[in-house]
């Protein structure tokens, strides 16, 4: 796909302004993305990444107040779209290294310039990576912290993601998903409990007219979203 043009909307966190770069024309890259797959929008590839969703930015509200581990080193966050919350967990953790993951590549781009506009790009790295796959030697058991935020749409994410997250983490490691409560919620917490103990699961409301938030995601009248953010530990 040609270069993707961006745009940035402002974002507050911990009481200062950021810009956060978004696909500038979701609608637009949608029917590009339709042709280049040609027309065949499945689990394969997927284009959602180029927003910025609700259970993101719970998550980096929750991270201003409560750090998820007192210390940590090599964080991967999976999934990560735009690379929002890895620029985030950069500022929280000023001596780690994050890996912003994500299986499409041409999020690389967005993510390069977020790690830019929030000061990280020193120890922010995007690598494409597809938790399908066998996850890569050099993160094996590495990682003291897994993130994720609005991953189980599709019912391949259920039986792939767990494991996967599982293999990246250091015994005793800490996983922290945040998730809109779609109909596969009740399943994904299933295959999750069987790689992982459940620490905490808590629950936040989103508002859903910030900037950023393309309308097809406010529905009809819906002014907020439910979050549920799950911490659990590698068993
Ligand atoms: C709904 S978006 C959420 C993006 C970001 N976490 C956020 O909250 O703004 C889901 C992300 O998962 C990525 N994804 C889907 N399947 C994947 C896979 N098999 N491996 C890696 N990433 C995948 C998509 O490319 C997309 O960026």
């Amino acid at each position: 796909m040609s270069k993707l043009n961006q745009r940035s909307i402002p974002v507050q966190w911990q009481g200062q302004d950021y810009s956060v770069w978004v696909v500038d024309n979701f609608d637009g890259y949608l029917d590009a993305f339709a042709l280049e797959v040609g027309g065949n929008l499945t689990d394969e590839r997927c284009p959602f990444g180029v927003l910025l969703w609700p259970s993101s930015r719970s998550l980096a509200d929750i991270f201003a107040e409560v750090k998820p581990l007192p210390e940590a080193k090599l964080i991967v966050e999976l999934g990560c779209g735009v690379g929002f919350l890895s620029c985030v967990l950069a500022k929280i953790y000023p001596e780690a290294k994050i890996y912003a993951c994500d299986y499409e590549e041409s999020l690389g781009s967005f993510v390069e310039q977020n790690a830019r506009a929030w000061g990280v790009e020193d120890r922010v790295e995007f690598r494409a990576i597809d938790w399908r796959r066998e996850p890569p030697s050099d993160l094996l058991s590495k990682a003291d912290l897994v993130v994720g935020a609005d991953l189980f749409y599709d019912d391949s994410h259920l039986e792939h993601l767990p494991p996967f997250a599982s293999q990246l983490l250091k015994a005793g490691g800490t996983l922290v998903l945040a998730d809109p409560r779609r109909f596969r919620f009740s399943k994904a917490l299933e295959e999750l409990q069987k790689h992982f103990h459940l620490l905490e699961q808590r629950e936040e409301d989103c508002a859903l007219d910030k900037e950023g938030i393309e309308e097809f995601m406010i529905g009809a009248g819906y002014r907020e979203q439910k979050i549920s953010i799950l911490t659990l530990s590698r068993i």
